[in-house]
């Protein structure tokens, strides 16, 4: 059975993973970075990359260590290519194709929002394409209709700040910290969710799209109005984005027509009031909803080996000369969305 070894390095978490073509994980690892980022309250693309360099070698001897096999063993050596940090992609890219070169094994270059999209399927072996994937994370928010490998059709995308991106503004407007998503989910709980009139962008447009801008917006100028409590503030601006989710993933359903399933990937996928809301709207429209696992969800290895796995089955494999992508769509045939372009 083949062995893919995995290597994520896109954003401010340093992966590496050994997963089976038979859904084996091995062993995974994330080495995250927010203690060198919580100062600037983001992400900071130098100290990122130099970071993945730190980190990375010593992670992928341990991961090997761990499941007890030799590079020799590895049957291909997949890494995310983009879209990201250009700098931290550089490092897993260049690692990968040094890895490569030197045992002869293929080099397997994925796109993430890719391993994003297939990663459901990882740990829900009944998931049968097509399905709706909502991928909702820091630096994206897409619904991409999964054909199979390699067949992406992206029904929407935002034409501002991504769903997290709008959680971690939030968060630093209202002083809660960052990461922002975690946050303000728990001073939401206190919080009433009707107290706050937000807007709902693009809800019950026409348009497939996602906008989160307007939205962040509203709630500077709610805070700086001095009349709410901040969990009043951090519940209904969840509310909110709730409901714009909910109303975009909506219309996608009705255009996704043959869907087997509703599935969420992404960071924010951990939200527990976006969760319930999601497998409402499943359940009406008679689909299983899939939300793999939360770490899972977040960037990880696994997914990188795992789409890495399903593209070396189909001979989907790459030369060293596979560019590292800032931007790198996954239906380059999609729409451009007005605004857009800027996220994927
Ligand atoms: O997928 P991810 O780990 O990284 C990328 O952005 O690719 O997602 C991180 C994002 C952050 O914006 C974080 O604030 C958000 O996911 N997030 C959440 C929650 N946990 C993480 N957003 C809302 N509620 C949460 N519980
Ligand atoms: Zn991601």
């Amino acid at each position: 059975m083949n062995l893919i070894l995995g290597i994520e390095s896109s954003c401010d978490e340093t992966a590496a993973a050994l997963v089976t073509a038979d859904r084996r994980i091995l062993a995974h690892r994330v080495a995250g970075q927010e203690a060198a980022h919580r100062p600037y309250g983001g992400v900071v693309p130098e100290i990122a990359a130099r970071a993945h360099v730190e980190i990375l070698p010593d992670l992928i001897e341990e991961v090997l260590a761990e499941a007890e096999v030799k590079l020799a063993d590895v049957d291909a050596i997949a890494a995310t290519a983009g879209p990201g940090l250009i700098g931290g992609v550089m490092v897993g890219l260049l690692t990968a194709k040094g890895l490569s070169l030197s045992t002869g094994k293929p080099l397997v270059a994925v796109n993430h929002l890719e391993a994003h999209a297939l990663s459901p399927m990882l740990t829900e072996p009944g998931l049968a394409f097509p399905y709706l994937v909502l991928l909702v994370s820091g630096g994206h928010c897409q619904l991409l209709f999964v054909e199979g490998v390699g067949h992406y059709r992206r029904l929407a995308t935002t034409i501002d700040d991504a769903a997290g991106e709008a959680f971690d503004k939030t968060a630093k407007l209202l002083g809660l910290g960052y990461p922002g998503g975690p946050a303000v989910e728990r001073a939401a709980q206190s919080g009433n969710a009707a107290a706050v009139p937000l807007p709902r962008p693009l809800v019950g447009s026409a348009e497939p799209h996602f906008s989160f801008a307007g939205l962040k917006s509203a709630v500077l100028r709610a805070r700086d109005s001095g009349r709410y409590a901040d969990a009043d503030i951090a519940a209904s601006f969840q509310q909110a984005v709730v409901d714009c989710l909910l109303d975009r993933t909506r219309v996608a359903l009705e255009a996704a027509s043959g869907a087997t399933a509703l599935v969420v990937a992404g960071g924010v996928a951990a939200n527990q009031a976006i969760r319930a809301a999601l497998t409402a709207l499943a359940h009406a429209h008679d689909l299983p909803f899939v939300a793999p696992p939360l770490w899972l969800c977040t960037d990880n290895a696994a997914m990188i080996a795992w789409a890495g796995a399903l593209r070396f089955a189909g001979g989907l494999v790459d030369g060293l000369d596979a560019p590292a992508r800032a931007r790198w769509p996954l239906d380059p045939d999609a729409e451009k969305a007005r605004g857009a372009g800027v996220k994927a």
